[in-house]
């Protein structure tokens, strides 16, 4: 269990709770059209899902000999590489097989003509995985940007990820996008592993961060990741031609 009044917990939940924009009940709904769902999954994929077990690497390599957050990492990026704890493949190879699945072809899927707070957002990713101290690498990657707005309510037990064929039958690609149930596995590998790596995630953090000066650090990372988040998505969101008054319903559905 972990405990949510852990000042350091507090502060990162306060700040997981505003991980959602306005343009994502778009993504959520019919409406958009190909190019604009192109959009979207072309940043998506180029900023972090493609490097995302790279990232990984990169903040594991800074870990002190302490084997239990080695472990959870080292179990983290085996799956995010090759999907071997779910049965599946890479993840960004399963990204890729979606993308097929809505009818586009994995060349369109490159580093070309992504908006300025994209880049942005990417490098400063890149950069901050290799940074010290290794908890706030940690948290920025386990926590912020594998963790959805739903962080707080799945620590609570209230939040129940859907699993299987359960969470491929209502996601809204399928449902109103036409993405075959078959090109979802990656929905299915996120549904059996995420979980654990929720918990990890956490845990790492109330175990290995204890002094003050990591803690603020930790803290700091992850307010500056969320606006740069923030920016990269109103960046997107700008690209599809989207604008706050089209989407002004509540987010149900948060991505990374
Ligand atoms: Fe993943």
């Amino acid at each position: 269990m972990i405990p949510t009044d852990n000042p350091t917990v507090t502060r990162l939940l306060a700040l997981m709770d505003q991980k959602h924009h306005w343009a994502y009940p778009a993504l959520t709904k019919p409406g958009l059209t190909r190019d604009q769902l192109l959009v979207h999954f072309r940043h998506e994929y180029a900023t972090y899902v493609r490097d995302f077990p790279v990232l990984l690497a990169r903040a594991m390599g800074q870990v002190p000999p302490l084997p239990d957050v080695r472990h959870a990492l080292a179990e983290n990026l085996y799956e995010e590489q090759t999907g071997g704890l779910s049965k599946s493949d890479a993840h960004p190879e399963l990204f890729l097989r979606l993308m097929e699945g809505l009818g586009f072809s994995r060349d369109l899927f490159d580093d070309s003509d992504l908006c300025p707070a994209a880049e942005s957002y990417k490098t400063w990713l890149m950069k901050k995985s290799a940074s010290e101290p290794w908890q706030a690498a940690v948290a920025l990657l386990t926590i912020f940007v594998e963790g959805s707005v739903n962080e707080r309510a799945e620590l609570a037990g209230t939040y129940k990820r859907l699993q299987g064929e359960e969470a491929v039958k209502k996601h809204p690609l399928v449902l109103h996008y036409g993405c075959p149930p078959s090109a979802m596995q990656l929905t299915r590998a996120h549904g059996d592993i995420e979980g654990s790596h929720r918990a990890d995630a956490w845990r790492i953090l109330i175990t290995h961060v204890t002094d003050a000066q990591v803690a603020r650090a930790v803290v700091e990372t992850c307010m500056d990741a969320l606006a740069r988040w923030q920016r990269y998505r109103d960046g997107v969101a700008e690209r599809m031609g989207l604008s706050p008054a089209d989407t002004a319903t509540p987010p149900k559905v948060a991505s990374r």
